[in-house]
């Protein structure tokens, strides 16, 4: 029994818990599901492993991305993702309602499954309700020869490796990493990117890696942040766009493990009802990292303010002054492309929620009433 206790103190590697671990492993997990899926002059990208024919991908008019937990917030950022860079429609569904929904299955149509441990009921299901209905699935799976990964079409491993605490999160950052080489892979087989658009995102994917370990350097301010947060009751994260699906799993981060409740709205969205909730004190997670999206919503940042809100804002490079004038806190993450800003926003949310489950003595690995595979409906 000893023996085991100290497998498990040096499994930690020397962190106190295993999310700590894995967060902090999120610049090898982003470059080992890049690795030898980017040609070596870096310039595109290689996903002949996935068997896909290009008849096959001309061929696709529509997909369904479908998930549970984290990985369906992975998939929220996949939508964005692959109608920007393929122009092809993207449904979004949680497996646990897709087959109830009667979705429109077609065998023109591409369902994702995006599932870290590649055994959740509900996931495998809607796979099996796809390929029932004549479509082909594409499974982005962390677990190879998983239930999942052997009964998808296709099949893309994230390269993040054992994930062990329940809160996943290089697992997440991971499938974002796989949305995006995929997004690309479609991009170059139909012609809707150019080379060198396609060479501009790969180049900044690179730089991800560094710029996460940047963020990591600063985690001692988002302790701070993190600790006063777990006094609070209630609190909210806003975003728009991309911004949105990033708030999401920052909110559903910090409830699994630091049961504190949050909600995540599309920051236009709040004056259609929740504004009603804002009140003296209460703290708000803004995420700007959306150029195009700055000023709306800096201007749902005041108008929570103007009710008393406390406002931590995330944003990037080059637009901290502008920000910094309209939020109590800033918490500044690199510049890169935003359509690759999930792969670094998300970054502090998970260190926050970290912390503030640390703050509260909660079992940060082992939440409860949770489990890390979900293989009941
Ligand atoms: C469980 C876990 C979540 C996870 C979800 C989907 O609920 O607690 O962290 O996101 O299942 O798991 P999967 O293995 O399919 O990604």
């Amino acid at each position: 029994f000893h023996v085991d206790w100290d497998l498990v103190t040096a499994e930690k590697a020397g962190f106190d818990h295993f999310m700590l671990k894995e967060i902090h492993e999120q610049p090898k997990a982003y470059r080992d599901t890049m690795m030898s899926r980017v040609s070596e002059d870096g310039k595109s990208v290689d996903l002949k492993e996935l068997g896909m024919s290009s008849d096959y991908i001309k061929s696709i008019r529509k997909v369904q991305i479908v998930a549970c937990g984290t990985a369906f917030h992975a998939g929220l950022v996949g939508k964005t993702v692959i109608e920007t860079l393929a122009r092809i429609p993207v449904e979004t569904d949680v497996a646990s309602e897709y087959r109830y929904r009667s979705p429109i299955i077609t065998p023109d149509t591409l369902v994702i499954v995006v599932s870290q441990s590649g055994e959740t009921a509900d996931t495998l299901a809607a796979l099996r309700e796809a390929q029932r209905n004549g479509a082909k699935v594409l499974a982005i799976t962390n677990v190879v020869g998983s239930s999942v990964a052997r009964e998808a079409d296709f099949v893309l491993i994230t390269w993040a490796g054992l994930e062990i605490a329940v809160a996943s999160t290089k697992a997440y950052t991971s499938q974002l990493i796989a949305f995006y080489l995929f997004g690309l892979h479609l991009a170059s087989t139909l012609g809707t990117q150019n080379a060198s658009a396609v060479a501009e995102v790969i180049a900044a994917m690179h730089q991800l890696p560094d710029q996460v370990e940047s963020i990591l350097a600063k985690s001692d301010v988002l302790k701070k942040v993190a600790e006063s947060i777990s006094h609070h009751k209630h609190l909210f994260f806003i975003g728009r766009g991309i911004d949105y699906a990033v708030a999401q799993e920052g909110s559903l981060k910090l409830k699994e493990i630091s049961y504190i409740h949050s909600e995540a709205y599309a920051a236009g969205e709040l004056k259609h009802g929740t504004l009603a909730l804002i009140e003296e004190s209460i703290p708000v997670i803004a995420l700007v990292t959306q150029e195009e999206l700055y000023e709306k919503t800096l201007s749902n940042i005041k108008e929570v303010k103007a009710r008393g809100a406390h406002v931590l804002g995330v944003a990037n490079e080059g637009f901290e002054e502008e920000a910094g004038k309209s939020v109590d806190e800033l918490f500044v993450i690199p510049k890169t492309l935003p359509l690759l800003s999930p792969a670094l926003s998300v970054v502090p949310l998970q260190l926050i929620s970290y912390y503030a489950s640390l703050a509260l003595e909660h079992d940060v690995d082992k939440p409860r009433n949770l489990a890390k595979s979900v293989t009941v409906e």
